[in-house]
């Protein structure tokens, strides 16, 4: 069966009382503001089991099992999800479709339509343009030209966006999206004659659509046919849609990547399409932009052994480069293969076939032999030019096995302990310079599942349980202060804007985070509703400080040095600097004591800006 629509999942948990299911298997009694038993999931003496009627969520807080009213079905009868929800719909009085909807009951549904569902209209109207439309015979010829099969076209869901200004515009308004969301989800732009009208992103282009890791299409990529304009126009970053996370053919890799314990990193859209058409499926690409280490920590999950396929070209070559510290301190086997005569797989495959790149990725080579050996043919093989190498591989060395130091020594043709001697020799000058080492040396990060502080758990405690009296002041909060805090951004953004707990646990899936939100649900009695914009701007500040007690040392350390070199302006400068930065930590402090949040909070960011913006006089 279809999936069970989104809205239809909601409504069902929201009609269903999660007490009352639960009671069937676990005796409870009431405690403030939830209810509390002995754990169905493990064996315990004295209850930890709680229940939130309030969240419509369970936790045990001995062994961390939790989630909605499915999650408590599917583990307690071993049943799967759309089995879950199928249970529940009959009492809810959810009616869970069999069949397509008609307009009028989409548009009731829309009323609470969602970004993922205009995404899939969106996806489903291009499809079917580029399979049955007249115009969509250019791009049927383009895509075979290109080799691409029907399966191919299909399984990715390829399709056509017709020429016009408001194709899709017009359709999905007919289907009763609002004008908003669909600029929203980065399909419409806003004309630029101020009458209000939107007109369609993607014209006249072969859709590529970008699925996250559940399969639900977030972005597009469309690909110009022919003649002027950019090759390609890709989706904006949007709520769904953040591009320095997703890997374009993730989902469709995943299994592959496992099975064969080994991902082929490639640049394009295309190459992945091929790839996987020609039996490659563990090719995955960047959305057009370079590879971060989120994407990797995705990645390693599934397998540490990636082979990096980027183009031979400058842009590809330095592109690749920049990924080995990343996959270095990650603890990844990295690979770099430079396809023959220059060209991408996607070519190399139309060519030669599936064999050409079976034969070619027996050429690959240690992706740090390879960046060890670029770097020397730069600087050259003397002395120096050794040196140099070394000077600018000696962080990315620590994190090395012996055998690969070895390796490295001999490529460098240096004694290996003289290396050894000159990695233990940077680290301890780090360390009494007081910075960061630069690669945190704390072993594979994979055992390192993201863990909360206590600032940050009562941070989204207020989000979760006291929204109404933080959710304004957190608009005014500059995103700079969380920013070293990725896993929670995303779940806390939807929290705010009045998404339920169950269902931001339900879809978000870092474990870390959701096992935290669990906890957090559980928990009723933290700060009172008069307490929560004091505790807010107290925890904020607290997260914020280290950040600018270390601008401010730097400041003071800067000055230092400025003085000692005899640079008296200079030192001026950045005194000046230190003072104002001091004066707004009273202002900030002030204002907290004095409990004005509004203007407290906006005071949290400048300061961590402050060492540029105080350069001139
Ligand atoms: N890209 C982009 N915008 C461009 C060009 C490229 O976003 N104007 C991104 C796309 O994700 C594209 C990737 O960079 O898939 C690689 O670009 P490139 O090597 O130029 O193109 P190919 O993938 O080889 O494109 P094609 O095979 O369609 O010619
Ligand atoms: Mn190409």
């Amino acid at each position: 069966m279809a999936r069970i629509p989104r809205d239809v999942v909601e409504a069902v948990r929201d009609r269903t009382d999660i007490v009352q299911v639960v009671s069937q298997h676990v005796k409870l009694q009431r405690r403030g503001g939830s209810l509390v038993g002995l754990c169905p999931f493990h064996q315990e003496k004295s209850p930890s089991f709680n229940v939130v009627p309030a969240k419509a969520m369970y936790y045990c807080f001995g062994c961390q099992n939790g989630g909605d009213v499915f999650k408590f079905l599917m583990q307690i009868n071993g049943l799967s999800f759309a089995e879950a929800v199928k249970e529940l719909a009959g009492p809810a009085g959810v009616e869970i479709p069999e069949r397509e909807l008609s307009p009028e009951e989409r548009r009731q549904l829309r009323a609470r339509a969602s970004l993922y569902d205009l995404m899939q209209a969106a996806q489903e109207f291009f499809h079917s343009k580029l399979l049955t439309s007249a115009e969509g015979q250019v791009a049927r010829d383009y895509l075979q030209r290109r080799a691409m099969t029907q399966q191919t076209i299909e399984e990715h869901g390829l399709g056509w966006a017709p020429a016009g200004w408001t194709s899709l515009v017009d359709h999905l308004q007919n289907q009763g999206y609002p004008a908003g969301l669909i600029l929203q989800g980065g399909l419409a732009k806003q004309s630029d004659r101020g009458n209000g009208r939107i007109y369609d992103a993607f014209r006249e282009r072969v859709i590529i659509p970008i699925r996250d890791e559940r399969g639900r299409v977030i972005a597009f990529g469309g690909r110009l046919l022919e003649g002027d304009g950019p090759k390609y126009i890709n989706s904006p970053e949007t709520p769904l849609y953040n591009k320095s996370k997703v890997l374009y053919g993730l989902e469709a890799a995943r299994k592959a990547i496992s099975r064969r314990d080994r991902v082929l990193l490639v640049e394009g859209y295309f190459d992945v399409l091929s790839l996987h058409q020609a039996g490659f499926t563990e090719a995955v690409a960047t959305c057009g932009t370079s590879l971060t280490d989120t994407h990797v920590q995705k990645l390693r999950r599934l397998s540490q052994n990636i082979v990096v396929l980027m183009d031979a070209d400058t842009a590809g070559t330095r592109a690749a480069a920049r990924t080995l510290p990343m996959f270095v301190t990650q603890g990844m086997q990295a690979w770099r293969l430079q396809l023959p005569d220059a060209k991408d797989p996607d070519e190399l495959i139309r060519e030669g076939g599936p064999e050409a790149m079976e034969d070619a990725l027996k050429l690959k080579e240690p992706l740090l032999e390879w960046y060890t050996t670029q770097k020397l043919q730069t600087y050259g093989y003397s002395d120096s030019g050794r040196s140099r190498t070394l000077d600018e591989m000696v962080d990315l060395l620590g994190h090395l096995s012996p055998a690969q130091v070895s390796t490295f020594a001999a490529l460098l043709r240096m004694n290996e302990q003289l290396i050894l001697q000159r990695v233990a020799e940077r680290r301890a000058d780090a360390s009494s310079h007081g910075e960061a080492p630069p690669y945190h040396d704390e072993g594979p990060p994979q055992a390192q599942r993201w863990r909360p502080e206590r600032d940050i758990v009562h941070l989204l405690w207020l989000v979760v349980h006291r929204r109404d009296q933080v959710a304004d002041l957190m608009s005014l909060l500059d995103p700079q202060v969380l920013e070293g805090h990725g896993p929670i951004l995303e779940p806390m953004a939807r929290l705010l804007q009045g998404e339920s707990l169950a269902t931001v646990i339900h879809e978000t899936s870092d474990v870390g985070v959701n096992r935290t939100l669990q906890a957090i649900g559980a928990r009723t009695r933290l700060y009172s509703e008069d307490e929560a914009a004091h505790a807010l701007g107290d925890v904020l500040h607290r997260i914020c400080k280290p950040l600018y007690e270390g601008t401010l040392q730097r400041l003071q350390r800067q000055s230092q040095q400025l003085r000692d070199r005899g640079l008296q302006q200079e030192m001026m400068h950045t005194l000046q600097a230190v003072a104002s930065l001091q004066t707004r930590k009273r202002t900030l402090q002030d204002a907290i004591r004095h409990g004005r949040m509004e203007d407290a909070i906006p005071l949290l960011a400048p300061i961590v800006d402050l060492p540029e913006t105080t350069d001139s006089p």
